[in-house]
């Protein structure tokens, strides 16, 4: 959350860096700032709000400067406004913040008793105010920064300007990612490779607790102590080009449409088409013994691994732990050692994820990572990367993510289960041949786009809106409830079918859409019995199911989706995708602002 970025360029940079920070926006958007260096003054222009905003001001107010650092905000500390945007300065100091300076409150009682005025409620706006009296003290601003950093708790990536130094630039790393792009007779730091991409592709991510001078000709990084070390540069894939909307009216359709086509590169790149065997890099042994697997991850790339519990200990017939990152990291469970922990994460740079996959591997663990950006910090610190083939996801609602996490994880399901002896080559056939069905199946879901709207639109005058399943579809209940309530605002709660008489039945009346997924599968019975108790109370159920199971409901008053009938293995990734839609249409006929619903970012980077 937050994104910074910032230039040591040939010419002004302050478009430069707002062009970085519309390529950061996902991670934050309550407001923006820059700030550059002026005839050696620091000068900044700050706005509430969106992006935009800040374009505009720089409109109005045109900010020069071949130097310079920028933000878009996640607030942590102090509501939205512009005192509280980044940059934070004083008159010898700029600095951008992503993370959480923990000690914050005594550092600033410490700051304003030495005299120092503080403008912002922001934890960052004492980063600018130490540095400074550090360089009152005589130091010089490498110096005082590395003094400064010595003093700060918690989670940062820093950028840093100097008044007065037109060739110097700080950044730092604890917690929060950082990378270092090299141009020719140009330097940049960003949160991320992409927000770099246009400006170069030569990259170095720094380390824990690494901080770099940048000037133009370069990097001099420095590990925690002070010592300079070498970290490589690699070269990134990543394309310059600004992804698009291609067409649609929000990223968030784009990319649920791009569905069938991502789940079928991610496919194809672990399934072997001739053989149609499973082939996925090469796995830890312990994956073969070991008594239990512990799956961790936040927010929907959680439900992902709900999901898998499921398969992996049905299927593979491994015992499976499962757990928030936020809440694993915190309970100091003991791991068997030589134990295998999985993590996923769309990012990669998830700080609770990324602090879970810490833990593990303190305790010993083989750590596996399912992510979407293969540079990304988690990827950097696991052993085996399985990576979902989903294309950059900028909707912070994640979407194709999720379906792509399930293939992945469909796919490490049934190369376990083969390695512990524990499926039959006809069984795993069967279940290999129901995968490669999925990007047809998934296009063929999406046939179902118009009818899905109109039902969205009986829906807008909800206040609450309920989910049901049982089994894989428990988990993708608890991701429809998710998705509606990040985009639409409505409350909505995912619940395990047959819980639902143990509380959440007290809610069912006429005004309570109930959504029921139930493929055809050996639990669809029970769950039927759960919608006769829904419809019994005056509930209004909508079923997504087959035609076998809409036939199986008789004559009951719900609205029904037929989805296809496929193999109940892949049935939680295509039963995704309605709920997807539906959440997004309920969105849209709200007026919400879809790819970027309120008071949410793509990426948490903080705890
Ligand atoms: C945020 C995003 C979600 C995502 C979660 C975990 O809440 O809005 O879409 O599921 O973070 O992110 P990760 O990048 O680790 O998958």
């Amino acid at each position: 959350m937050c994104g910074i970025v910032g230039i040591i360029g040939k010419g002004d940079v302050a478009d430069l860096l707002v062009a970085g920070l519309r390529r950061l926006e996902y991670r934050g958007y309550d407001s923006a700032g820059v700030a550059t260096l002026v005839n050696g003054r620091i000068e900044r222009r700050r706005a509430e709000g969106k992006l935009v905003n800040l374009e505009a001001r720089l409109k109005e107010q045109p900010l020069p400067g071949r130097i310079g650092i920028g933000h878009t905000r996640w607030a942590t500390h102090g509501i939205p406004n512009e005192t509280n945007a980044h940059p934070h300065a004083t008159d010898r100091v700029a600095v951008v913040h992503n993370g959480i300076i923990e000690n914050f409150v005594e550092l600033r009682a410490e700051l304003k008793a030495r005299g120092c005025t503080l403008e912002s409620e922001t934890d960052t706006e004492v980063v600018a105010h130490l540095i400074t009296l550090y360089l009152k003290d005589g130091m010089k601003p490498a110096e005082a920064t590395h003094a400064a950093l010595k003093r700060l708790q918690g989670a940062f990536a820093l950028g840093i300007v100097f008044a007065g130094e037109h060739d110097l630039m700080i950044g730092a790393r604890r917690g929060s990612p950082l990378a270092i792009g090299y141009g020719d007779g140009e330097m940049f730091i960003g949160s991320d490779a992409l927000a770099l991409a246009p400006l170069t592709q030569r990259i170095t991510y720094l380390d824990e607790g690494d901080w770099a001078v940048i000037t133009q000709q370069g990097a001099t990084i420095h590990d925690a102590e002070g010592h300079v070390v070498k970290r490589e540069i690699r070269a990134t894939a990543l394309s310059g080009a600004l992804i698009g909307k291609g067409g649609y009216r929000h990223f968030m359709l784009k990319e649920i449409y791009e569905q069938p086509q991502v789940i079928g590169d991610t496919l194809r790149s672990y399934v072997n088409p001739t053989s149609r065997d499973i082939t996925l890099p090469s796995l830890p042994e312990a994956l073969v013994t070991a008594p239990r697997m512990t799956l961790v991850a936040c927010g929907t790339a959680f439900y992902a691994c709900m999901v898998a519990k499921y398969w992996l200990e049905r299927i593979a017939r491994l015992p499976v732990e499962v757990d928030i990152a936020s809440e694993f990291r915190y309970r100091a469970a003991d791991m068997p050692k030589g134990g295998v922990t999985l993590v996923v994460s769309q990012s990669g740079e998830t700080a609770d994820t990324l602090a879970a996959l810490r833990y593990a591997r303190a305790q010993g663990q083989h750590i596996i990572a399912v992510v979407n950006s293969p540079e990304s910090t988690i990827a950097r610190e696991s052993d085996t990367v399985l990576q979902t083939l989903a294309g950059p996801e900028i909707g912070v609602a994640s979407t194709k993510a999720f379906t792509t996490q399930l293939t992945v994880l469909a796919c490490l399901t049934l190369a376990v289960a083969r390695a512990r002896g524990a499926l039959s080559a006809a069984d795993e056939g069967r279940l290999v041949s129901a995968l490669i069905e999925v990007p047809a199946r998934a296009a063929d879901v999406l046939n179902h786009d118009g009818r899905l709207r109109d039902l969205a639109q009986g829906m807008i005058e909800a206040t609450d809106v309920l989910y049901l399943g049982r089994g894989t579809s428990y988990p993708i209940a608890l991701e429809g409830a998710l998705k509606l309530k990040e985009i639409s605002y409505i409350h909505a709660e995912g619940y395990a079918a047959g819980e639902m008489k143990h509380g959440p039945i007290a809610l069912i009346d006429e005004t309570v859409p109930v959504i029921v997924i139930a493929p055809s599968d050996e639990l669809f019975e029970k769950t039927a019995s759960n919608i006769q108790e829904v419809v019994a109370r005056g509930g209004r159920v909508v079923f997504f199911g087959d035609a076998k199971g809409i036939g199986g409901l008789g004559d009951i008053d719900a609205t029904c989706i037929a989805l296809p009938e496929v193999d109940p293995f892949v049935a939680p990734i295509l039963y995704s995708i309605p709920v997807q839609l539906l959440a997004y249409h309920v969105a849209v006929l709200k007026g919400t602002d879809v790819d970027q619903p309120r008071n949410l970012a793509k990426s948490v980077t903080v705890e």
